[in-house]
């Protein structure tokens, strides 16, 4: 083990002991659950400590509705009726408060999920700027709206309202970032929400916890821990959500939607599971396809739902790609996140590397072979990323959203398969084509648009930059994100309309 170095040392666990509610961040005094992380401190392999968090029931759930629903109070309450340069005062003094927790934030996303220093700051600052962003996007959104315009003889002023209660769920591999991209825009339209933390990544919140407190009216944000189905489940079975606001998986969304005594009163902004190919033409330069193909595969160890999860190589170039494809993949370096130039990082969750293990073994046994030569090796808290050739459809990788460590390639002949395959898939995100012949690339982006949400030409899928719009079809999403299509997720049109007389 490397030594860690002395600023992310952690010396004494984080004892998160209180929740906010209603404007008030409350003792808690129940029963916790402890943090840990699957990075080692000790020179023997042991998980570390990193704090405890409260473990909360269906009293504190329905706490927490409560003061949503009076925050909302039926559309009377301060914060749906506040004026817009305030809303967005409160929104400024709380990015402003959040900033100053950008070292402790950064430290704590290491820990938790493991994410690399750089990437750790790279979301951090990313988050911030969406922020920002956001607050410019829905100045113009308003400025848009403030006039009366006249049709048929009848006045109209049409403008964007909020909907109400937001129950707010962030996946592990962006527990700030994507949790943010949901909880802003649906707080600066004039919703309160209901917030939980991921299950990984939640004791990075703790440093914004005052922030949260004392930037908005009581009651407009309400942060709760513990486990979904303790917490999450009274939430809904309430009624009193208006909007459900998660990324992470589809089951759980469905499970949620379910609980909902009033499903059309239920509005979703979902972001769920993919399986984003990548398809390398003949043609396609190898270099570019190979390194591209790497950082969609196997950046943050590919537990992102932009992830590359198969390849598909055209039989003419397969020999050439597989051998300098896995040759890069052996190259990366796996340490801890804060050691320079590491590419690969521990998993956060402990059972993943048995996980992708049952897929190589599955794969194996059906005539897969691990074509790298540090492929499956197992440590720890880690598992080498392993390239899987040939895959084929009666293998659990060939389905399943691997969400880590393990490439399955595939060959074709004929564009058709590919393209058969994407159209019975279950998911519909993004797609990456590599290849240069205009010719051939032209009617097949045609096609693609179809299929998915975002055809990426020689180069890997990603969400960003938040400009543009992130969906996806089919079970991979709900609705839109980016910064000016996440302020009209989370908001209705509402006018008031006069006839001239
Ligand atoms: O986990 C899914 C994320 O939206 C991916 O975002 O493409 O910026 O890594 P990214």
């Amino acid at each position: 083990m490397n030594l860690i170095p002395e600023e992310f040392q952690i010396i004494s666990p984080l004892i998160q002991d209180t929740y906010l509610v209603n404007g008030e961040l409350k003792k808690w005094t129940g029963p916790t659950t402890p943090v840990y992380s699957t990075i080692s401190s000790t020179e023997n392999y042991a998980p570390t400590l990193l704090g405890t968090i409260p473990f909360m029931g269906e009293t504190e759930a329905l706490e927490a509705v409560k003061a949503a629903d009076e925050a909302f109070n039926n559309g009377q309450g301060l914060w749906p009726t506040m004026k817009v340069v305030d809303r967005i005062k409160c929104m400024e003094n709380f990015v402003a408060q959040m900033k100053t927790t950008r070292s402790e934030v950064v430290k704590l996303l290491m820990w938790e999920i493991g994410k690399s220093q750089g990437d750790s700051e790279k979301e951090f600052d990313r988050t911030v700027e969406y922020i920002y962003d956001t607050i410019e996007s829905y100045k113009e959104l308003n400025a848009r709206s403030a006039h009366f315009s006249k049709v048929q003889g009848i006045y109209a002023m049409v403008r964007r309202g909020p909907l109400g209660v937001v129950l707010c769920l962030g996946p592990y591999n962006y527990p700030l970032n994507e949790t943010f991209s949901l909880l802003i825009p649906a707080l600066i339209m004039g919703n309160p929400a209901i917030f939980k933390p991921a299950k990984h990544g939640v004791l990075l919140i703790s440093p914004l916890l005052e922030a949260f407190r004392s930037c908005f009216p009581k009651g407009v944000i309400n942060i709760l821990y513990g486990r979904g189905r303790e917490v999450a489940t009274p939430v809904m079975k309430s009624g009193k959500v208006d909007i459900l606001a998660l990324i992470g998986n589809s089951k759980s969304a469905i499970a949620l939607q379910d609980q909902h005594p009033n499903k059309n009163r239920l509005r979703l902004v979902l972001g769920l599971e993919a399986k984003n190919p990548a398809i390398i033409l003949p043609d396609a330069d190898l270099d570019l396809a190979i390194q591209e193909c790497i950082t969609g595969s196997l950046s943050f160890n590919g537990q992102r739902c932009t992830a590359l999860k198969i390849l598909y190589v055209h039989e003419s170039i397969q020999e050439e790609f597989n051998k300098r494809f896995t040759a890069k993949v052996d190259a990366l370096a796996f340490g801890n996140p804060w050691e320079k130039g590491v590419s690969l990082t521990p998993l956060p969750e402990k059972e993943k590397p048995a996980y992708i293990q049952e897929l190589i073994n599955d794969a194996t046994a059906k005539g897969a072979k691990v074509i790298n030569a540090k492929g499956g090796q197992l440590y720890d808290n880690f598992i080498f990323p392993a390239v899987l050739f040939p895959v084929n459809k009666g293998m659990r990788v060939y389905h399943e959203e691997q969400f880590g460590p393990v490439v399955p390639i595939m060959t074709f002949k004929d564009i058709q398969e590919p393209l058969n395959d994407m159209a019975e898939s279950n998911y519909g995100q993004q797609v990456s084509l590599f290849g240069k012949d205009i010719k051939t690339i032209a009617p097949l982006i045609d096609t693609l648009v179809n299929l998915v949400s975002r055809v990426n030409l020689n180069s890997s899928c990603q969400r960003g930059p938040d400009v543009f719009p992130f969906t996806g079809r089919k079970d991979s999403a709900v609705g839109t994100l980016s910064i000016h299509d996440a302020l009209r997720s989370f908001s209705i049109r509402t006018f008031v309309a006069s006839k001239d007389n």
